[in-house]
């Protein structure tokens, strides 16, 4: 029976309780509007943990535009269910007040940069955002692994470098990105494009399967330069696309063996984001 619990005190106990037991407690933070993608994530917490929490809260201070944080779709009964379809055991909906007290201020330490580039200079404060409230409810839940998607793939090297940095005593499980058919990445923002946007955003991954099968065997920039041509050419307004370093997320000017290609753009009035690992040949 899945269970709906809005009060850190009795998530605490329900979790204590479970650990007491020697029970392992797999973590998913969400900001709802759930799709394939999340239950994927779902389905191998479950596989990997005895209990399962999933949280659903709309993080404001992760929002660059209060319009963005406003239109960002909300639908707890449709979340709830298709969880309780999951046989999830908790579905956890913080309250801010609870989120953020004088005794439990917003973590802050130096992320060393890497919060500054791709999606942090297009979105400022972004990161941070996240990292507090990750942190926050990594405190409430108290998880024995958490579970991200590997299409936000800075945010997922961003909160690493928390668990590493805080020495928090939990495991970080990064999971692939899960696709449509026809390749477009599943995301949440997916809902407000019309279908020929959907259409439109699939020279997202045109372009990221070019990079994948030319990265090593063009120059760099040359490559570089073919595939944002791609996009620009295409109804979608490029804001960036890059080959990143994994660990550094430095932008490359020379191949090296792996590396990252990661590309934002607008698609109407909707910014989608997606990444694809390349292997030098
Ligand atoms: O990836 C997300 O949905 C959010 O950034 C997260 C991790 C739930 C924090 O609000």
């Amino acid at each position: 029976m899945t269970q709906e619990i809005n009060e850190v005190l009795r998530l605490s106990e329900y979790v204590q309780a479970a650990k007491l037991k020697g029970k392992t407690v797999g973590f998913i933070p969400t900001m709802g509007a759930l799709h394939e993608g999340h239950l994927a994530i779902v389905r191998q917490a479950r596989q990997e943990n005895n209990v399962t929490v999933v949280s659903i809260y709309v993080n404001e201070r992760q929002f660059n535009h209060a319009e963005d944080f406003v239109k960002y779709p909300r639908n707890r009964e449709r979340d709830v269910h298709l969880l309780q379809e999951e046989g999830v055991d908790v579905v956890y909906f913080p309250q801010t007040e609870q989120l953020f007290t004088p005794e439990n201020l917003p973590v802050n330490f130096s992320l060393k940069g890497l919060e500054d580039v791709l999606e942090g200079a297009a979105r400022p404060g972004h990161f941070k955002g996240v990292v507090e409230v990750v942190h926050a409810l990594f405190l409430h839940v108290q998880p024995t692994k958490a579970y991200f998607g590997l299409k936000d793939f800075q945010q997922v090297t961003i909160l690493r470098k928390m668990v590493k940095e805080l020495n928090l005593p939990v495991d970080l499980v990064a999971v692939p990105t899960v696709r449509a058919e026809n390749g477009l990445a599943l995301s949440s923002r997916n809902q407000r494009l019309s279908e020929c946007e959907q259409n439109e955003a699939l020279v997202l991954i045109q372009t990221l399967s070019f990079l994948k099968q030319h990265y090593g065997k063009i120059p760099m920039k040359e490559l570089l330069d073919q595939a944002r041509t791609n996009i620009h050419q295409s109804p979608l307004k490029l804001d960036y696309l890059e080959i990143i370093d994994l660990e550094t997320l430095i932008s490359l000017a020379e191949v090296q063996p792996q590396a990252l290609a990661c590309v934002a753009a607008f698609c109407g009035e909707v910014r989608l984001i997606d990444n694809m690992l390349l292997i030098a040949q």
